[in-house]
């Protein structure tokens, strides 16, 4: 099969279009035809990137992207739930090859059924962003209805499905963006925006009963202040990962598959109450050009390759 492979660490420039044998699926997984993956740039900085869950360097060529939307290629042995053909999205796991490929192992059990409305490359960029805003706000936070809810990083791509869920289940929602995506956070259904280059947040907003922060550094330290006694504050962002500080730690998290989440993220998409945005596709052969386009940020949506075309 063709795929994107790295034989070294490094960027974009690292990457390698070329020939890679295709994996087979063991006892409880699937081969999944890819039709499109979405380029999480960060992924390049993610420890299980590089380490096996020992702790150990894993060996080299390494395959990226995690998340895709495909077909059921091939069924491995106890697989009962699939059938060959089945249009398919989700995530595979972190540490092993990718889905940057013209096919990838993943397990069966946490796949969902790919929503109808979207075509493959819209449907990829769903499961890692939708999926880690659902476990924030609903698993970590307990997000009620009537809640206050600040939600840092409003216009990206896991902060802009934070605000839609956030708003379906009746809370308050609050987003910080810089000024050219502010309309695009209200559209998404923010109560409030807020410029984070022109407004401190703190001075405009507190007493919150969850802090949903994608952004890390001085922002999520800032955003202590903003909780009201016994609030929540979940974060994601990569610089995170690994902190000392127990405090930080116990906010971190990191997104899982889950088949009934993806399922009704799905029904919500199906049903119109969820939208879809993705910035660009790239073939698949164009890696390199397309983690450049998503390192630039800037824009609304992941960057995609698009496998099949
Ligand atoms: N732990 C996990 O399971 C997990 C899962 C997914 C993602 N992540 C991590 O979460 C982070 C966000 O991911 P993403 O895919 O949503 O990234 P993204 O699409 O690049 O979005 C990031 C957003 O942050 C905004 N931003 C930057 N500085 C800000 C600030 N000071 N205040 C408020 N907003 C600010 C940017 O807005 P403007 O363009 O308007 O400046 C941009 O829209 C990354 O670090 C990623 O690695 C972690």
């Amino acid at each position: 099969m063709k795929g994107i492979r790295l034989h070294t660490r490094g960027g974009p420039e690292a990457l390698v279009y070329e020939e890679a044998p295709q994996p087979h699926p063991q006892a409880g997984e699937v081969l999944v035809c890819v039709h499109a993956t979405a380029v999480t740039p960060t992924e390049l900085l993610w420890g299980p990137t590089w380490k096996t869950r020992t702790g150990e360097d894993r060996p080299f060529p390494i395959i990226l992207g995690h998340e895709f939307s495909g077909v059921i290629a091939a069924l491995g042995a106890g697989v009962t739930e699939w059938a060959e053909g089945d249009p398919v999205y989700g995530l595979n796991d972190w540490f092993v090859d990718g889905a940057q490929a013209e096919y990838c192992v993943a397990p069966a059990a946490p796949l969902a059924p790919k929503p109808r409305s979207l075509d493959h490359v819209q449907a990829a960029v769903v499961p890692i962003s939708a999926l880690t805003a659902w476990q924030a706000l609903f698993e970590r936070a307990s997000l009620r209805a009537g809640q206050r809810v600040l939600i840092h990083g409003a216009a990206g791509s896991v902060g802009s499905f934070a605000v839609q869920l956030a708003r379906w289940r009746g809370a308050h929602v609050i987003g910080t963006a810089s000024a050219p995506h502010l309309d695009f956070v209200r559209m998404l259904g923010a109560d409030e925006v807020i410029d984070y280059r022109a407004t401190r947040f703190e001075e405009s907003v507190r007493d919150m009963d969850v802090v949903f922060d994608t952004v890390g550094g001085e922002t999520l330290q800032r955003s202590w202040s903003v909780l009201k006694a016994g609030g929540t504050l979940v974060t994601i962002a990569t610089q995170s990962e690994g902190t000392q500080d127990p405090a930080v730690r116990d906010a971190f998290f990191i997104v899982e598959a889950n088949r009934s989440q993806l399922a009704e993220i799905a029904r919500l998409i199906d049903d119109g109450q969820l939208r879809v945005f993705f910035q660009e596709a790239f073939p698949l052969a164009q890696a390199r050009q397309a983690y450049e386009r998503a390192q630039g940020g800037g824009s609304r949506g992941k960057v995609v390759l698009r496998v099949v075309s």
